[in-house]
């Protein structure tokens, strides 16, 4: 296929369809009421090794605003890195969801917030009283936008921050499968054991349909979720078919395995190439964002490659490896790019 536009491209997974196909027999009580329902919990607090609570939803937008509405008031402010997909690609979702709280981005390199800057800001804040929005919730992204994984410590470094400020910790885990690879510990050390309240699980990315879920670790801000889910148009009358989607994706560490495969063909093609192209953030997971001569860049497309040209930037290229990508498509565009 040569496409490497993006994960959300990929097809479902073989196993993910075939669980689909099972669940559709006969009857099933509706609205989240489904024989599944307490099975995908029991199967998200073993793997998390604790108490959550999952709401699961079809889109990964649906999940970052229910998170800011739990988290941050009308009136509050939630810091977040400026390429964030909160930020730049949710239409202002977060926004409408909490009803209205403001976003302040805090930048930093490698798409991860910078956390002296962080500190700085919150430092920073506060002179206006009333004046200004009250800040509320840290949001991160795991991976970023970047690609870039944040390691355990940085993840701590941000909650010391967030303790002192008394914020609440979002990760919007739409990769949370890859970045759990690259660490290599459990989901559990990944999350609430470094300082996460709640995080917007991505699976659709990595093999899913249309599936993701809102996993709520801090009782505290487990507060009219459901409600919130239907307000949000998500409470799916048929939702045994997202929950054998999240269930399937569980099963016998399936997500895992395709997010493995999919790290190791954008290591694989990061190592072929490394003397060709220029890397612009260092690679961690399953993005790869290039920089190359424009015409070197018209040659790929022309040989048939698919690709995003990243906006602003002419002679940036993003390379997304997935589950369902090929390694002789990798081969080939590694030859591609070392031939020219
Ligand atoms: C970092 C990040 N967060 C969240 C999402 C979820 O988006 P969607 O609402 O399209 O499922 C995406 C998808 O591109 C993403 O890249």
């Amino acid at each position: 296929m040569k496409n490497f536009r993006s994960d959300n491209e990929a097809p479902v997974h073989p196993e993910i369809m075939d669980a689909l196909i099972k669940t559709n027999q006969g009857f099933s009580e509706s609205y989240g009421y489904d024989e599944l329902s307490e099975l995908l919990t029991a199967q998200f607090q073993q793997l998390f090794g604790c108490w959550c609570e999952v709401l699961p939803l079809t889109t990964g937008t649906a999940a970052n605003g229910i998170a800011t509405a739990l988290t941050t008031p009308p009136y509050g402010a939630i810091y977040c890195h400026p390429n964030s997909h909160l930020n730049v690609d949710e239409c202002g979702a977060p926004e409408f969801f909490s009803g209205g709280a403001k976003l302040l981005p805090v930048a930093g390199k490698n798409g991860k917030i910078d956390i002296s800057m962080l500190n700085q800001q919150l430092q920073n804040s506060g002179h206006h009283g009333e004046h200004e929005s009250l800040p509320a919730a840290i949001s991160i992204t795991q991976c970023t936008e970047a690609g870039t994984v944040y390691s355990l410590a940085e993840l701590q470094a941000i909650k010391k921050i967030a303790n002192r400020y008394g914020l609440a910790v979002h990760m919007d885990g739409a990769r949370f499968a890859n970045a759990l690879v690259t660490l290599g510990v459990d989901a559990g050390s990944a999350t609430w054991q470094s300082g996460i309240d709640l995080l917007s699980f991505g699976a659709t990315k990595n093999g899913a349909m249309m599936a993701e879920a809102l996993v709520i670790f801090n009782p505290n801000y487990n507060k009219q979720i459901k409600r919130l889910r239907k307000r949000s148009g998500h409470l799916i009358s048929k939702m045994r078919f997202i929950h054998c989607q999240l269930l399937a994706y569980l099963k016998n560490d399936l997500w895992l395995n395709m997010a493995r495969h999919a790290n190791a063909q954008a290591q694989l093609f990061t190592t072929s190439v490394k003397d060709s192209v220029s890397l612009l953030y260092p690679v961690e997971a399953n993005e790869v964002f290039c920089r190359l001569p424009i015409n070197q860049i018209e040659y790929l497309e022309q040989q048939g490659f698919l690709f995003h040209r990243w906006p602003g930037e002419k002679d940036v290229i993003r390379l997304v490896f997935s589950f369902a990508t090929d390694e002789a498509d990798t081969q080939q565009l590694i030859q591609a790019i070392t031939a020219i």
